[in-house]
């Protein structure tokens, strides 16, 4: 039997990340989308390019979530960006909104599905779908990391001119401005990346990195999909094919890092059963400083949802 995956949104994260796991054959794939025909359209165009692609999975469009049923994993891509003038509490609610409709569905539909969610913002989202399933941790993580590393090991190789497969990394922290890239532990070809560029590098790579996702929108008007599309997929591969992948991935903290209760990027192993290990690195006090910063960050937005979700406080 095929596996089966569902992408929620038929937007441009959303499409993209359905030709992907069509072009990768990964399983049967089913688009949803709330606006009517959208992901019909797109998955019928999907299934036109099987024969150019070689690939034979089905790919399926609907605004109805019976077509989901029994998913292995479904990818949340369904979410609205910040509009000029609008407060970040006015998205959150909106956002929270769209995630409490979508979660209920697939819990109803697929009951031991794996969730990826990618709808920001990433580490609250996640964390409101946690709440909203109940799910174990390790079927409730978030696509944040591999993307923000995917542009840091992007970077190191335009400076060093040199392939991006031998470029390793890792960020952590939560998605956005405040994440942490933690350069001690980056190498190129097993080189320590220190060895290799100077501090005043480094330090215009991670601040590009940080930005990354603004240059984008900068250019576009709207932001990153093909990069963004293509992580989520490399996690939705890493389970079903039980890769045992290291990744950062948005991750429910148990005490790890010091935090509890909070979805926050760290490295982590993924296999068939979602996120399978975290890995506590070392940190130095420069980097702790700002990894507690990412954590005070993430919990106030996590707090903010708290109360527009209207549940109690976690115990610490
Ligand atoms: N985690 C990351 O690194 C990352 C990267 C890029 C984008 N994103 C986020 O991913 C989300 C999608 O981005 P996009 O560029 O595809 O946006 P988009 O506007 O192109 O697509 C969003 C889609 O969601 C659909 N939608 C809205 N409410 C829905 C519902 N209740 N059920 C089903 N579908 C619904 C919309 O109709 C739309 O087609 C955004 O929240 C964006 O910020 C996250």
């Amino acid at each position: 039997m095929r596996k089966k995956i569902t992408v929620i949104g038929a937007g441009r994260v959303g499409e993209t990340t359905a030709h992907i796991l069509a072009e990768r054959a990964l399983g049967d794939v089913v688009l949803v989308d709330v606006v009517d025909k959208l992901a019909e359209g797109k998955a019928l165009d999907l299934m036109e390019l099987r024969p150019l692609a070689g690939s034979d999975v089905t790919i399926m469009g609907s605004t109805d979530y019976a077509a989901t049923k029994d998913s292995d994993v479904v990818v949340v891509t369904s979410g609205m960006p910040r509009k000029p003038g609008e407060s970040r509490e006015d998205l959150l609610k909106k956002n929270i909104a769209i995630v409490r409709s979508v979660v209920g569905e697939v819990k109803k539909a697929s009951p031991n599905a794996i969730l990826v969610m990618v709808a920001n913002p990433l580490d609250t989202m996640t964390w409101v779908a946690k709440e909203l399933t109940g799910w174990p941790r390790n079927r409730v993580f978030g696509m944040a990391g591999i993307l923000d590393t995917a542009r840091l090991r992007t970077f190191v190789a335009m400076e060093l001119g040199c392939s991006v497969k031998d470029v390793t990394a890792f960020v952590l922290g939560g998605h956005g401005d405040e994440m942490v890239p933690v350069v001690r532990y980056a190498s190129v070809g097993g080189i320590p990346l220190e060895r290799l560029l100077p501090k005043e590098k480094i330090d215009a790579i991670v601040k590009r990195t940080r930005g990354a996702g603004g240059e984008i929108v900068k250019l576009l008007g709207f932001s990153a999909y093909f990069s963004p599309a293509a992580a989520a997929v490399d996690m939705v591969q890493a389970v079903l094919k039980d890769e045992k992948r290291v990744l950062p991935c948005s991750t429910f903290l148990d005490g790890e890092y010091g935090a509890r209760g909070i979805y926050l990027g760290v490295p982590v192993m993924l296999g068939a059963t979602g996120m399978e290990r975290v890995f506590e690195v070392e940190l130095n006090a420069e980097e702790r400083a700002m990894l507690d910063a990412s954590v005070k960050l993430c919990s106030e937005s996590i707090d903010a949802a708290r109360k527009l979700l209207q549940v109690a406080p976690a115990a610490v």
